[in-house]
């Protein structure tokens, strides 16, 4: 999202933030360059607090982007990732390199419906603000919970909403509100949804903590530094976010357990 004149000074102000420890020990710039929302890092970092990753475990990081989160998994956990993506970039491959983990970590083309591994191959799929465009389907889970091995893990962190938006957006957000955002979910909705979609117990299902707060400071990061076509519709977004203030949108953070073998 990073023009290459960007301040590194104001890209730091905005993603070093103490919620993000470790994220905060790479490079800003990378960071904000390499995404493609808010911010992956921080979504991998807020999502592996509640995991139990160890070494050698084997972990699909799917609609990995540019696959940033799947470097920091591979460097923060020593795991063997799977970054899995259908547009996956061209770049992918050399910055993995660039970060020392081409051991751990394999990028691959893939589509969320058309997995090429075998069943119960991994003991984590975590999916970072991109289950929300085909994980809402009510068939999807128990097509993808065959690639995770009993006692396998599931996590992941999708833009929602805090809760269900039975009678519309709220006014201030009515007019940006297009057909798509049908697939913005509240915790509990997504726990009802992934629990009797498959032999899976939901362990935890959350807001990430001000997650509202920390796409406001991508935002206007963006705002100012994202190619200047790009600009205003950022401006708009953070304009929005400040004005929700977290009452309506949010980062659900949701984690399930395979209780079963596949079937
Ligand atoms: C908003 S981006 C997030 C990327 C990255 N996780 C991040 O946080 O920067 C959503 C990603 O999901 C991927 N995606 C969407 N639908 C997909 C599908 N059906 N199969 C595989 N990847 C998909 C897109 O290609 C895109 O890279």
């Amino acid at each position: 999202m990073l023009t290459d004149d960007a301040d590194p000074a104001l890209v730091a102000e905005k993603l070093i933030h103490p919620q993000f420890p470790r994220s905060a020990t790479y490079d800003p710039v990378w960071q904000a360059r390499y995404a493609d929302g808010p911010n992956p890092l921080w979504l991998a970092e807020s999502l592996t607090g509640l995991l139990d990753l160890t070494p050698g475990m084997r972990v699909l990081d799917l609609g990995c982007g540019w696959a940033t989160s799947s470097i920091f998994l591979a460097k923060e956990f020593g795991v063997q990732v799977v970054a899995a993506d259908m547009w996956l970039r061209p770049e992918t491959w050399p910055l993995i390199v660039e970060a020392g983990v081409e051991s751990q970590v394999l990028p691959v083309r893939v589509e969320a419906h058309d997995l090429r591994f075998a069943h119960e191959y991994f003991d984590a799929i975590i999916s970072l603000d991109a289950y929300q465009y085909f994980g809402t389907d009510d068939l999807y889970l128990g097509y993808l919970q065959q690639f995770l091995a009993p006692g396998g893990v599931l996590g992941i962190v999708v833009l929602g909403i805090t809760e269900e938006l039975d009678a519309g957006p709220p006014g201030h957000l009515a007019d940006m509100w297009t057909w798509d955002h049908q697939a913005f979910h509240s915790p509990a909705w997504w726990r009802t949804h992934l629990e009797r979609s498959a032999p899976m117990t939901v362990e935890h299902a959350d807001l990430v903590p001000d997650g509202w707060r920390h796409s406001l400071r991508w935002q206007e990061l963006a705002a100012q530094t994202a190619p200047p076509q790009a600009r205003p519709a950022c401006a708009e977004w953070a304009r929005r976010l400040a004005t929700d203030a977290g009452r309506t949108i949010g980062w659900p953070r949701i984690v399930a357990r395979k209780t079963a073998p596949s079937a």
